[in-house]
């Protein structure tokens, strides 16, 4: 079974592509298999695995009862295995409200490939609309990066309030595994004292793993690769590396 882990803040630019693409190969080069799931109609995680002008994507998945997720994925060379979505989904926002049992469709259609893959990442947009809301139903655990930044802080409340509701409406086994501070930049006083600021708040629920802040992430992108092959001995690679680990060790009843 298939650990399904949604990946989710409704705050912009904050890592969250970034870390479904470097966690997703850090647990595939551990020998796991991989599937992550484009949620976002900025297809930011499809481009960034290279993905582009592809006709069905994760849209055509959540709107037609028939068709099975199988039908849409992509196996890349270099990279996981993707559920791609593009500038379509952004209507399914809209076009879903009146669907009955709309919180549910995507955690339906992932049932048939729970045996194909260890985990299974969700990457979601930057809001808490109903595409989050089918991934925190779907997914078994949510790990939520923070910019170690002095705005981190803002809508994180709203963020746990909303995981909250959908435990206790929806998906009684959702958790947060952890808030993962990114963009960490140890030379400042500031970043480490911003993740102090979240450890008080949060506790245990900070993940002891801050992802440094690295012009290479950028340049991945366009190098069409992840930062564990991009720059393998990085920090940042190192980094993520630990974070699997980590997911790894994290408990295994977390399997659905
Ligand atoms: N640790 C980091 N250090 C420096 N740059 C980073 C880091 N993590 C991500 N970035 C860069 O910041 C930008 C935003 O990252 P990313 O797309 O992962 O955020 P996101 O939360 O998915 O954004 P959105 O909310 O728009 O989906 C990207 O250009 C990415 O390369
Ligand atoms: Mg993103």
């Amino acid at each position: 079974m298939a650990r399904v882990i949604a990946i989710a803040n409704q705050k912009g630019g904050v890592g969250k592509t970034t870390t479904a693409i470097s966690l997703g190969a850090a647990l595939r080069e551990l020998g796991h298999r991989v599937l992550l799931v484009d949620m976002d109609s900025q297809g930011t995680l499809s481009i960034a695995l290279g993905v582009h002008g592809i006709k069905r994507t994760i849209y055509d998945v959540l709107r037609d009862v028939e068709m099975g997720i199988e039908e849409i994925l992509i196996t890349t060379d270099t990279m996981c295995e993707l559920a791609p979505s593009n500038i379509h989904l952004a209507g399914a926002e809209v076009e879903l409200i009146n669907e009955p049992g709309r919180e549910f469709i995507l955690k339906g259609k992932l049932a048939s490939i729970d045996k194909t893959y260890d985990y299974i990442l969700l990457d979601c947009p930057p809001s808490l609309g109903v595409l989050t809301l089918n991934a925190f139903t779907a997914a078994g655990e949510v790990l939520i990066p923070v910019q170690a930044h002095y705005l981190a802080f803002r809508g994180m409340q709203q963020l746990l309030n909303t995981i909250s509701k959908v435990k206790g409406r929806l998906n009684p086994s959702l958790e947060v595994m952890g808030i993962l501070p990114t963009f960490y930049d140890r030379r400042t006083r500031h970043s480490r004292e911003v993740v102090e600021q979240l450890r008080e708040h949060y506790g245990e629920k900070v993940i002891n793993i801050p992802i440094p802040a690295t012009i290479k992430f950028a340049d991945t992108t366009t190098a069409g690769e992840s930062i564990l092959t991009y720059a393998s001995s990085s920090p940042a690679a190192t980094a993520y590396r630990k974070l699997a680990k980590e997911v790894l060790n994290g408990k295994e009843n977390k399997r659905r």
